[in-house]
């Protein structure tokens, strides 16, 4: 298709350049040709990144849970990942994701919020580090945490936890491929 186009923008510039001994029109043309040709190329490998990656993810047991811009700062969120929900947190510029089970009573932390910097459980307000997961000091409670990924605007979550209290280096909400 990118080649059809070429021809038929060659076949109008043509007609143009027959009456135009200027070269700088024959310039222009070509550096509109460059620039075009350019981003179309630069597209193509941008989406062949992004899906490269993501089928190393998929590979690796990760799971396509939501967009970023469904996440909202401070806010929790839940996603089913398999048979069991998981909180889905952005805080500081990245997304991490935990268990969505208080250890208090079992609530439900993804409908909780950050609260100076922790998961605030809507019960009873336990809180718990994003990051890591832990009760601040002199708290010694845990959540299960999960590794995550944010690709072409996707944000992935591992699907096995990993042990309570692992401390995770959260996704960057811009993402390893960028939306275009
Ligand atoms: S159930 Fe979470 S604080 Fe009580």
């Amino acid at each position: 298709m990118l080649i059809a186009y070429g021809l038929s923008v060659l076949h109008v510039a043509y007609g143009v350049l027959q009456s135009e001994r200027s070269a700088v029109y024959a310039v222009l043309l070509l550096a509109a040709a460059v620039t075009v040709y350019g981003l179309h190329i630069a597209a193509g490998w941008r989406e062949a990144k992004a899906d490269r990656v993501k089928t190393d993810l998929v590979e690796e047991g990760f799971v396509s849970v939501c967009r970023v811009g469904d996440l909202t700062d401070g806010a929790g969120r839940t996603a089913w990942l398999g048979s069991r929900r998981v909180a889905l947190w952005r805080h500081e510029g990245k997304i991490y994701a935990t268990s969505n089970v208080c250890r208090h009573q079992g609530g439900p932390l993804g409908e909780g919020e950050i609260i100076d910097g922790c998961i605030t459980c809507p019960w009873h307000g336990w809180q718990y580090r994003p990051a890591d997961g832990q009760s601040p000091p002199p708290f010694d409670e845990r959540v299960a945490t999960y590794r995550t990924r944010v690709v072409d605007g996707d944000v992935w979550v591992a699907a096995e936890a990993d042990p309570a209290g692992t401390s995770q280096h959260g996704a960057a909400v811009e993402g390893e491929v960028r939306d275009g």
